[in-house]
């Protein structure tokens, strides 16, 4: 299953699994279950937030695993009604205390909007002081992402996180993210299900092409062969077990060439470049 798991290095030296488990949607009284299940299955990063309401309940689960806390990677994200210096380090404080951890693996900045300046320089310090081991951003598209680590004040952004799937694909968001040093990270690889991508027949083709993998796989496997770090959210164990299988095949050039045909180049929820996104997210606070 996910014995054989891999890992990348980030651009400070730390060491990340290439695929993670989100708990994105997940209710809290669903969250301990549907984590333990994914460690069992051999996850050993874990994705929350701030946002998500369920941080106390990935905690429960981290220490109930039996797993050692070495093993994890832990991911949450500053939310944006906490993008002020001091909200955002009261705010990490309470993610530490409802995670029950003394350090986390990484934290992002949800959203490229409003103040987000100011909760990136409260990272910087705290990850200056040990307590998060990499730092960085989430839909952060070229501009932002380009700005921000011109205009950081020390540290680069180890990863930013973004919608990648196949309607999606980000080549040219990878590309940029590589010339700045920043690894790219995965959310909603199967557009959370829209638009029948479970069913696309290029996907279920190029499964059936190499020996049986399922369209799930396939977008996964498509992921790691190009370094993206892929998150995927499932509350079913078996599932959670098919998307961790994807060590035992590879994409040929052709497989990579179609499914690079699927790409839209258009997201699926939200275009931070138009002004109902702000406004959106704006009415949300
Ligand atoms: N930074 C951000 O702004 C942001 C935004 C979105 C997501 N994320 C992160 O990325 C993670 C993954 O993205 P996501 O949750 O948006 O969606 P996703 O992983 O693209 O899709 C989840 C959906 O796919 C279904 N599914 C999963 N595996 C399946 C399989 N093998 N066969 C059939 N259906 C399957 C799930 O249903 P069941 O649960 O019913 O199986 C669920 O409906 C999130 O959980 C979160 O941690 C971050």
């Amino acid at each position: 299953m996910g014995d054989n798991i891999q890992y990348l290095t980030l651009n400070n030296g730390i060491k990340i699994p290439i695929l993670g488990f989100g708990t994105y949607q997940i209710p809290p009284e669903e969250t301990k279950q549907a984590v333990l299940d994914a460690i069992d299955v051999g996850y050993r990063l874990i994705d929350t937030s701030q946002f998500y309401n369920n941080e106390a309940e990935v905690g429960e689960a981290i220490r109930e695993s039996g797993v050692g806390r070495e093993e994890l990677f832990i991911t949450t994200k500053v939310w944006i009604s906490n993008y002020d210096y001091e909200k955002c380090l009261d705010s990490i404080n309470e993610s530490m205390e409802k995670l029950g951890l003394d350090y986390i693996d990484l934290i992002l900045i949800h959203q490229p909007l409003s103040d987000y300046y100011s909760a990136y320089r409260a990272l910087e310090d705290l990850y200056d002081a040990g307590f998060i081991k990499a730092i960085g951003v989430s839909n952060f598209y070229p501009d932002r992402l380009t700005d921000i680590c011109s205009f950081k004040r020390r540290v680069i952004p180890q990863i930013n996180q973004v919608e990648v799937n196949p309607f999606n694909a980000q080549y040219l968001a990878q590309a940029n993210m590589e010339k700045n040093g920043v690894q790219m990270q995965a959310h909603s690889p199967f557009c959370q299900g829209k638009r029948d991508i479970f069913k696309n027949e290029t996907l279920i083709k190029i499964g059936n092409k190499n020996g049986g993998k399922t369209a799930s796989q396939v977008i996964l496997r498509w992921l790691v062969e190009r370094s993206v770090i892929a998150l995927s959210k499932t509350t079913n164990k078996d599932r959670m077990a098919e998307n961790i299988d994807i060590f035992d095949f590879a994409l040929d050039e052709e497989d990579m060439l179609e499914i690079m045909n699927l790409d839209e180049s258009k997201t699926s929820f939200f275009n931070y470049q138009n002004p109902e996104t702000v406004e959106r997210f704006y009415e949300l606070l």
